[in-house]
């Protein structure tokens, strides 16, 4: 698989990821797979639905993550989500926190690969065979209250043994088996007790090279999309040399500019250019002074673009511009007629 047909996608993240944060993603790159935050089964059929699932057409390629561990109700909200237009399903087997594992979704699934293989035949059966169905999960999982005490849970978190390997090529499979289309692999352990969910992000080593031998072992059968710390073009590229594709969180959302340089560097002869920041402010002045007319919050759309302008000359007050002005109900015009005025003289790439 060439670089350019592989896929980089923008993780899917809590509170991060709503509408707002895709519609000003897609912005810097055309082509990279944006994901919802994850949205419970349980929340789409018996809530508002059209809300939760609503989206702007430019936000495509767009997928859907669904959290849930019920294969009925799964496959019930699946199938709004392809109906709604989503182009994938994913569903959610990586998120450790003790909210999503108390209502059994996230990590604590892939401790009952069975159950998530139900899960997953269910939503493939409820949705077009032109909707890709995926799992993201972890390279495994410890159950502090299993392992026994904080030591010994610690110990497991730092190993990566043969019977750890087991058990993710055998969850991987029984996925694959179910009709998973693809695999998005967090390159870390979940710890499930004792590590909040920020540190479940930054305390279980990466082992990049657990998802390349997964992926080696599994020998094409389906795409390997490795997640998990990229930061870089380069960490990216490199990445991508043993993998069919990464998933890129923190870093996206706090530097959206890696979007368009890896844009760039994958599509060197596309006739695309990356955007200034200046002409993003401009799209996203017309999307605010429409949303915002509608009933939105402005703020709820200036708090994901705090990363514009950083590195930048004026990135301090342009961050106070678009947090604390867009709170005390500055009008949306006027705020971003601001914020053209310190970006002016710092456009092009960031
Ligand atoms: C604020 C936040 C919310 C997250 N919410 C989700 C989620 O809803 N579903 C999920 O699968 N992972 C979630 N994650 C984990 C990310 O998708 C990703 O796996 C993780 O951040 C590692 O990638 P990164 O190092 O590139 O950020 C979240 C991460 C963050 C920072």
């Amino acid at each position: 698989m060439k670089p350019e047909t592989k896929c980089i996608a923008v993780a899917p993240m809590m509170d991060w990821t709503d509408r707002h944060c895709r519609y000003f993603l897609r912005l810097f790159a055309p082509d990279v797979l944006l994901y919802t935050e994850m949205i419970t089964a349980q929340a789409i059929l018996r809530g508002p639905a059209e809300s939760l699932l609503r989206y702007s057409p430019e936000e495509h390629p767009l997928a859907v993550q669904l959290g849930g561990s019920d294969p009925v109700l799964l496959a019930q909200a699946a199938r709004r989500a392809a109906d709604a237009g989503y182009i994938e399903i994913n569903l959610n087997c990586g998120c450790p926190s003790d909210r999503v594992s108390a209502g059994a979704f996230g990590a604590c699934l892939m401790l009952d690969a069975p159950r998530v293989a139900d899960c997953i035949a269910a939503m493939r059966a409820a949705v077009p065979a032109s909707v890709p169905v995926t799992v993201k999960f972890r390279i495994g999982v410890v159950d502090r209250a299993q392992e026994g005490s904080a030591q010994a849970s610690a110990a497991a978190m730092q190993r990566f043994d043969e019977a750890d390997f087991a058990r993710l090529e055998a969850f991987a499979r029984s996925m694959i088996e179910a009709g998973s289309a693809a695999l998005i692999v967090h390159a870390r352990k979940a710890v499930l007790g004792g590590l909040s969910p920020h540190e479940n992000r930054t305390v279980p080593p990466l082992r990049f090279d657990v998802v390349e031998r997964l992926r080696a072992e599994l020998a094409g059968r389906v795409p390997v999309i490795v997640n998990g710390g990229l930061r870089s073009c380069e960490s990216v590229l490199a990445a991508l040399a043993t993998s069919d594709g990464v998933m890129i969180g923190r870093e996206a959302y706090h530097r959206p500019w890696l979007l368009a340089e890896l844009q760039a560097a994958l599509h060197p002869s596309s006739p695309w250019r990356a955007p200034g920041a200046g002409e993003i402010l401009e799209r996203m002045r017309a999307y605010a002074l429409a949303e915002t007319a509608l009933g939105t919050p402005l703020q709820a759309i200036t708090r994901h673009m705090l990363g514009l302008m950083g590195g930048r000359a004026g990135a301090r007050a342009y961050r106070t511009l678009m947090s604390q002005q867009a709170q005390r109900g500055m009008p949306a015009g006027i705020l971003f007629d601001r914020a053209r005025e310190l970006c002016a003289g710092s456009d092009g790439m960031g």
